[in-house]
């Protein structure tokens, strides 16, 4: 049984809409796991009063939240600082509140790269041809490149969104954009294949190219989790490809937030099986 006192330390999720989160239930997990005496709240912050929610945080001593869509972005320029990842990405999930300083950081990408090689998947040297040019594709893109990926083909819908991000990542490693339609001729050079659009979520979702042209040596990786196989990866198994869902994405982001709050070794598997549970 939780029990609150007067010590007991509060953490939070900035979101809007909130309510879907699995984080409250993962977080309260990991810090029921290891006895630390905190407790983790969902807040449902309009986007026009993020500013207040930040001063509520500094002024109630919260002592860290993670960030949400669509908040994300527009909680930047309220931070005292911002790490170089978020400050990359123009984007931060993750907030420390250090004695009253606020400062922010970005673990989506890295946790997506931990929950590869919790699959054993080593991205180094790796080509990973990379669909979608949004917020998720950067932070991924970003990260792989950091953690010695080869290269990155970036297939996008609108290719000028590709390009300007290939734009912005050159400088961190060997990038390529293409349009989403040209993505069935480079599937075997690719060693992994990535899904970090929405495409997927919903059961009438049209597929972004023919899955049937998988090749049986790629790894394919979607970051969405509900469903838990979508059809992207219901086919590439079915093709011979090892699958990974986004379910290790969203746990190791939150064991790195996790880490950057306490200092301690996020107790992962704690937290897996907490979202597992209601997923
Ligand atoms: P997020 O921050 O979650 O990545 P986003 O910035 O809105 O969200 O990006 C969504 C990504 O999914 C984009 O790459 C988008 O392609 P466009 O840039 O062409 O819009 C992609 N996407 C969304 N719906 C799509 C669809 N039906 N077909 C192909 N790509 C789609």
């Amino acid at each position: 049984m939780l029990k609150i006192t007067g010590k007991t330390e509060v953490y939070g999720i900035f979101g809007f809409p909130v309510k879907h989160s699995l984080s409250p239930l993962m977080q309260t997990a990991a810090f029921e796991a290891l006895g630390i005496d905190a407790v983790y709240v969902p807040f449902e912050v309009n986007p026009d009063n993020l500013a207040d929610a930040v001063s509520g945080m500094r002024a109630m001593g919260i002592k860290g939240v993670n960030v949400t869509v669509p908040l994300k972005e527009k909680i930047v320029p309220l931070l005292d600082e911002v790490d170089e990842t978020a400050s990359f990405l123009g984007a931060v999930n993750t907030v420390k509140n250090l004695n009253g300083r606020l400062i922010g950081f970005n673990t989506d990408g890295d946790g997506f790269v931990d929950s590869l090689a919790e699959e054993g998947v080593d991205v180094k040297g790796k080509t990973v041809l990379l669909i979608g040019a949004g917020g998720s594709g950067k932070s991924v893109a970003y990260a792989l490149l950091k953690r010695g990926a080869g290269r990155i083909i970036v297939a996008n819908r609108t290719v000028d969104r590709a390009v300007t991000l290939c734009e912005k990542l050159s400088r961190y490693g060997s990038v390529e954009p293409i349009p989403l339609s040209d993505v069935e001729s480079v599937l075997d050079r690719a060693d992994l294949i990535v899904n970090t659009t929405s495409v997927g979520m919903r059961d009438n979702d049209s597929r972004l190219f023919d899955y049937n042209a998988i090749p049986e040596s790629a790894v394919v990786v979607d970051i969405i989790y509900k469903p838990f196989r979508t059809e992207l990866l219901g086919v590439a198994r079915e093709k011979g490809a090892k699958v990974i869902n986004g379910l290790g994405m969203l746990v190791h982001q939150g064991a790195r937030a996790f880490k950057i709050w306490t200092g301690r070794e996020a107790p992962v598997d704690v937290m897996k099986k907490a979202v597992l549970e209601r997923l």
